[in-house]
């Protein structure tokens, strides 16, 4: 039994800002439990070689100050961020909502971070001890920054060295006019930026798309990421709607919402930009994920990898272990040997 047991009712108990300054203070001093791997969940995507294809998603370790620990509680990638040029506070507290019975959270913190060059030090000195760990870096704009793509470029030229992959956010709820990014014309203009920024020899590039986009907005964004040859999709992040069912007074709190009521709602974007893209673009699937099923659901709906968040903070470190074993099983029980060879199963 781990120690989470024991201390997660009562990190549950405090605000969840201090809670997770908490967490990050405790996974920074060693305290992270190492988990049992699991085998025969290796995936290969752009030359890289993932563990299992299970990640953490962007916004947990926003610093990049506790990438190890993660990896080590048996992650098989973390993505660190978002990360801005300048570093910034994000918005008024509190600005981070539970929703217990729904398992969801209302976060607006608004890319509250210390900003790229403190986490360039930070990834660079990790770098030196894990140089083979697989760490994507989340990037974004300063709230109050003129010129987006000049943000995105400046991001990626600083972080791109310490980068497994870079992920740009253009979908995040908590910065106006970020979601606007989205259309093809702002996305290509950012994409030849940061490809200039970090030339040749770069990490791939992807991009990170909002679970709330129109019929239209979805066929362009899936012909823009074929055009520009972007090469993944992160499908996706929180969402503003706020589905029926919820229960928990929090729902009326503004900002993106996260967890349980999201599963269906990104998995169904997932598959739709699978059938769009003609599964020729690796996708990530987040959004909802607490448990080995809803990680098999979604690869079979078309994700090459999977992320989480939410569910960390109701189950605590030990649910990435059962994550694993879980999928192990359901992939033997179809017959599949690889979890390549389940990707997308759902459209043939
Ligand atoms: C408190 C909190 C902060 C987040 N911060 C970021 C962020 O900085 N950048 C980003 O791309 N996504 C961020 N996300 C979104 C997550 O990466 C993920 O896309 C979303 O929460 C859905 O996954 P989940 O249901 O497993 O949490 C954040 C989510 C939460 C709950």
């Amino acid at each position: 039994m781990s120690v989470y047991r024991l201390i997660g009712p009562l990190l549950r108990a405090l605000p969840p800002e201090t809670a997770h300054g908490l967490t990050i203070a405790a996974l920074k001093a060693g305290l992270a439990p190492r988990a049992r791997g699991a085998a025969g969940l290796e995936i290969r995507l752009w030359g890289l070689d993932f563990p299992n294809p299970v990640g953490l998603a962007a916004g947990f370790d926003k610093d990049a100050k506790v990438a190890a620990a993660m990896l080590k509680i048996g992650f098989g990638f973390v993505e660190v961020g978002t990360l801005t040029p300048r570093p910034q506070a994000g918005n008024p507290r509190p600005r981070m909502f539970r929703l217990p019975g729904d398992r969801a959270v209302i976060n607006r913190l608004g890319f509250n971070n210390g900003g790229m060059a403190a986490a360039a030090r930070r990834l660079a000195a990790f770098r030196r001890d894990h140089p083979a760990a697989l760490v994507g870096v989340n990037i974004g704009k300063n709230r109050d920054s003129a010129d987006a793509a000049a943000d995105y470029a400046a991001a990626a030229r600083r972080l791109a060295s310490s980068a497994s992959y870079l992920t740009i956010n253009v979908s995040s709820p908590n910065t106006p006019g970020l979601r606007a990014l989205q259309g093809r014309d702002e996305l290509a203009r950012i994409v030849d930026g940061v490809r200039q920024a970090i030339g040749g020899t770069a990490p791939p590039i992807l991009v990170k798309i909002a679970p709330d986009l129109t019929e239209s907005d979805r066929a362009d964004l899936a012909a823009a990421a074929l055009e520009l040859a972007i090469d993944g999709l992160i499908i996706g992040n929180t969402t503003i709607s706020r589905p029926t069912g919820l229960t928990d007074p929090a729902r009326d709190q503004a900002g993106g919402l996260s967890g349980r009521p999201l599963m269906a709602m990104s998995t169904a974007l997932l598959a739709e930009m699978y059938g769009l893209t003609g599964g020729r673009v690796p996708l990530i699937g987040v959004g909802g994920i607490a448990g080995g099923d809803d990680a098999y659901a979604k690869i079979r709906a078309g994700a090459s990898l999977v992320q989480l968040y939410t569910a960390l903070v109701y189950d605590g470190p030990d649910l990435v272990a059962d994550i694993l074993s879980t999928l192990r099983a359901r992939l033997t029980e179809d017959g599949f040997a690889t979890v390549a060879d389940a990707v997308g199963a759902d459209h043939r």
